[in-house]
């Protein structure tokens, strides 16, 4: 079982950042790296890698809502026409919903000038490829070992019960384990799903299928 990689994770995989360019006089990029924190829970830097939020390479310069391939934008940031340029980046981060009204990002904002001053700078950095952010982290599920590739799930009573491809198999309550789908480039391949643990004590976990057609045909409903 893999387990899923978290804001610990991610936060981790910032410590070996080397920057090429001394920080500049508006914003520090070393601390701008560190509020960035606060977004990877929801955004990558890599191009095309969106999470809950659009991608956020290139964002500078670019109009908001138009990030290749995000199909989840709302309305009000499509509509805003706004550009991302330094003040709007700024008034976006200071309070979401005070700049565009009803739109979807769950952010409260950073009260702090400065702490926006660094963060925007480091969009800068990271969108003209002066600086390289770290990425997300998340597994490639095309790639995992036989521990974590699903083969047989059979549902009894309140339970499922998984076997893996190296022949373990894990109980879990019905109510703990959670079934996903990743449609992406990094989802898993058809008709193999992955079994992430997502659960501190080991009780929880979720299942990754490729499609959601998967999902019930793989469940069998068997009690031996
Ligand atoms: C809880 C998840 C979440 C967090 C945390 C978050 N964002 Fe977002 N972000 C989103 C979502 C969702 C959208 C799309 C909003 C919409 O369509 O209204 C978005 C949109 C954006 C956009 C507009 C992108 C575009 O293509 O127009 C920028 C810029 C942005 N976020 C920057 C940040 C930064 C910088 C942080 C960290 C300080 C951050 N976000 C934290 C979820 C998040």
């Amino acid at each position: 079982m893999i387990r899923q990689l978290g804001l610990c994770t991610a936060v981790a995989a910032f410590a070996p950042l080397a920057f090429g360019t001394p920080a500049r006089a508006e914003g520090d990029l070393v601390r701008g790296a560190q509020a960035a924190r606060a977004c990877m829970a929801c955004h990558s830097f890599t191009p095309g890698r969106h999470l809950t939020g659009p991608s956020l390479a290139g964002v500078w310069g670019r109009k908001a809502g138009t990030a290749d391939g995000f199909a989840r934008y709302s309305d009000a940031l499509k509509r805003s026409e706004l550009v991302w340029d330094k003040r709007n980046l700024d008034a976006w981060l200071k309070n979401p919903a005070a700049l565009v009204p009803g739109n979807a990002m769950g952010f409260p904002g950073i009260a702090d000038t400065h702490t926006r001053a660094d963060l925007v700078a480091y969009l800068e950095a990271v969108s003209s490829g002066r600086v390289t952010a770290p990425d997300r982290g998340l597994p490639n599920l095309k790639e995992v070992d036989t521990a974590s590739r699903v083969t047989a799930i059979r549902y009894c009573g309140d339970a499922y019960r998984l076997t893996t491809a190296d022949r373990q198999t894990y109980t879990f309550w019905e109510f703990n384990l959670r079934f996903k789908t990743d449609g992406s480039a990094d989802g898993p391949p058809a008709g193999k799903p992955v079994l992430i643990g997502t659960g501190m004590q080991g009780d929880r976990a979720a299942v990754v299928f490729a499609r959601p057609e998967e999902i019930s045909s793989f469940i069998q409903r068997q009690c031996s």
